[in-house]
């Protein structure tokens, strides 16, 4: 397909619609996308929104990118869009994350489109889960989404995760004593969020769920209701891959997107834990429990959630005029 085609505009554009459901650190959906030449979509990380104290390197930007970039990938397939995706192509423009250029119609992939249909009920659910026992079946189907992006997912012991939650306190009390990350998390949790972007009040537990790795700082409790449940049969496990690049980030967070969608599709919640990568000595800390398998990019809690327990209510999103440039 050589020429511009109204529809390719449409497919393109319903994509980044798609891409808005997708997580972001503290919902800052650090993105911003253009459409161009009728067919090709360019995802940009938007500094604006960029968490300068907790993530000077971008590494969580650049993980939240990825998720909206395989959103975005996914509606295209779901639509039935052959396309190309160029990850960082342009050295001297480090802020354009990826373009996906739409080549050509294919078949609907009904794969894709079970995945894409958990994107709208996807929630960060930071609850303590149920005490039923992980599913091998599902647990596999987590790790080999997460391979074909590129990534793996190393599932704790028991013991290694006594050290997660080791690392995890660490870098808690450090972020915790700065007082411009606990101003940084103030402007950016709680409350009602009339900005569209932001964790609400609702998303953040009353109390501290019982877990065996703490949830992080922040700031005042929430509204989220908290049952005396304890995440005994939670699973542990580490992002990981073999460079710690903005490149292997952005992969990173699409295999987050891929792994975090499969989970629901298999009726799991999972829960991305990342204060132990913001930190230096809880990032090694991490690197050390790989013991040479790689570079850690993200600890997430794997699990099933209540039931009869109402999820959390959505969080807000941009519109896509806001995220779109003409
Ligand atoms: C890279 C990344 C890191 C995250 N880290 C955490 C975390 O450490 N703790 C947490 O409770 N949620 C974490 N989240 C979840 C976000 O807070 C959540 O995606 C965002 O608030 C939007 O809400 P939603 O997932 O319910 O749509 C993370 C999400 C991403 C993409």
């Amino acid at each position: 397909m050589t020429q511009t085609h109204e529809s390719d505009v449409t497919a393109l554009r319903a994509a980044v619609e798609a891409a808005r459901a997708a997580p972001s650190i503290h919902n800052t959906q650090p993105w911003r996308w253009q459409i161009s030449d009728g067919r090709t979509l360019y995802l940009y990380a938007d500094r604006s929104r960029q968490l300068e104290v907790e993530d000077p390197d971008s590494r969580l930007l650049t993980e939240s990118c990825g998720a909206a970039l395989h959103h975005a990938r996914l509606a295209l397939t779901v639509a039935g869009w052959q396309f190309d995706v160029r990850r960082l192509p342009d050295p001297a423009q480090p802020d354009l994350l990826a373009t996906i250029t739409v080549t050509a119609r294919g078949e609907p992939d009904e794969h894709a489109r079970v995945l894409l249909d958990t994107a709208s009920r996807r929630h960060t659910d930071r609850r303590p889960i149920t005490n039923r026992q992980v599913e091998q079946a599902a647990l596999d189907a987590i790790v080999a989404a997460v391979t074909a992006e590129d990534t793996r997912l190393y599932i704790l012991s028991g013991d290694q995760v006594v050290e997660l939650a080791a690392a995890m306190a660490g870098a808690d009390r450090t972020e915790v004593a700065e007082e411009a990350h606990r101003a940084e998390i103030g402007r950016w949790v709680g409350g009602e969020r009339r900005d569209a972007t932001g964790i609400p009040a609702s998303a953040v537990p009353q109390q501290a769920p019982q877990t065996r790795v703490a949830g992080r700082y922040f700031g005042p409790p929430g509204t989220l209701p908290v049952d005396e449940g304890h995440d005994v049969a939670a699973v542990y496990g580490i992002l990981h891959g073999d460079t710690d690049t903005p490149l292997a980030w952005l992969r990173a967070g699409e295999a987050l997107s891929a792994g975090w969608l499969t989970a629901i599709a298999q009726g799991l919640s999972l829960l991305p834990i990342s204060a132990v990568v913001e930190v230096l000595p809880a990032r090694m800390a991490l690197r050390r429990l790989l013991s040479g398998l790689g570079y850690p990019y993200l600890a997430v809690r794997i699990g099933y959630p209540d039931p009869n327990a109402p999820a959390p209510a959505a969080t807000p999103r941009l519109t896509a005029d806001e995220i779109i440039e003409s």
